[in-house]
């Protein structure tokens, strides 16, 4: 059965999609700017002369700043929202937690109010965008802990999202303020991610695009498509589908997976740098997360 799931899907979505008639496609990524604000300013445009329906400030609620049957179904599970619990479980783990030489993970990444809201960033030292999950990842890597012990995508992972949502609710209603610094590799970080955005890949042949950009608000059969800006402000999200707390990396994932894709590993290179392109996109949207979605 599991297996058989993400095919409906998929299939309900290609299904939708070919009586669909695409939004404006004459956005074309390669004829656009490469410097990216000029660039994100044109992609932002897209969205805001297709979609006039969507208020800017609406965007970071995903499908549920336009789709109003998906909206009340949200208002309803929203009455006893189960993000409360994973907030308090991960404030838990954060104050609790020893490093092997005692030290608690703040010593590595900064206190917990406005963290969430200084990722992801580009490190002018290291060359990399930085995510803050991997950069506590590391630093229980970093500090010695046995490597059956350290979180990841593997195990630990409920401690992961629920130390990540307890964060995001710290950098609640901040605005999202990433920046590219003066260096040529933020900037060719940012024009990785935006070419993975755009890049066709796997068996069914989707880019993100194609579904969250040139079919962005339209419905398949048990799904409608959110747009190409809000994608970052909410995570980690608690899917009620799934019962459980989902990060972002987790989210790109199975969205690359459910294109038969063979995706690159969560927190890899490709993912922190599609995050960096998706995030960058995201300046000026408010962080809202550990947000709620089907
Ligand atoms: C075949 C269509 C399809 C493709 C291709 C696709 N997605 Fe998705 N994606 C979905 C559907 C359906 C959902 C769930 C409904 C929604 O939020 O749009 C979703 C959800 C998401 C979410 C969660 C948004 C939220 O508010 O909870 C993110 C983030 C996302 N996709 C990013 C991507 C990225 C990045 C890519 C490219 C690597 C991608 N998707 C490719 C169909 C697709």
């Amino acid at each position: 059965m599991k297996k058989i799931v993400p095919t409906l899907l998929i299939a309900g979505i290609v299904a939708g999609m070919g009586s669909a008639i695409a939004a404006d496609v004459k956005f074309n990524p390669l004829n656009n700017p490469s410097n990216p604000s000029e660039f994100a300013k044109e992609f932002r445009n897209y969205f805001y002369e297709n979609f006039p329906q969507i208020k800017h400030n609406e965007y970071n609620m995903g499908v549920y700043g336009f789709d109003k049957d998906a909206y009340s179904q949200y208002k309803n599970m929203m009455e006893f929202p189960p993000q409360d619990d994973y907030i308090a479980k991960g404030k838990k783990i954060w104050d609790s937690y020893k490093l092997p030489d005692g030290k608690p993970l703040s010593s590595c990444v900064g206190d917990a109010k406005g963290l969430r809201a200084k990722y992801p960033y580009f490190n002018t030292k290291d060359g990399q965008v930085h995510n803050l999950e991997l950069d506590l990842i590391n630093c229980q890597k970093n500090a010695g802990v046995p490597e059956d012990k350290v979180w990841g995508p593997k195990q630990g992972y409920a401690d992961l999202a629920a130390v990540s949502a307890y964060l995001s609710s710290e950098s609640d209603g901040m605005t999202v303020d990433v920046k590219i610094p003066n260096d040529p590799r933020a900037t060719e970080a940012f024009n990785n991610g935006k070419g993975m955005f755009f890049r066709k890949t796997g068996q069914l042949n989707f880019s993100c695009a194609d579904c969250h950009m040139y079919h962005a608000t339209q419905r398949t059969r048990s799904e409608t498509l959110h747009t190409g800006i809000g994608n970052t402000t909410g995570f980690p999200v608690y899917r009620y589908s799934k019962q459980k707390m989902i990060t972002l990396n987790n989210r790109l994932f199975g969205c690359m997976r459910d294109t038969r894709t063979i995706p690159y590993p969560q927190y890899s290179t490709q993912f922190r740098d599609l995050e960096y392109f998706l995030a960058y996109i995201d300046n000026g949207q408010v962080i809202n997360g550990p947000a709620l979605r089907k």
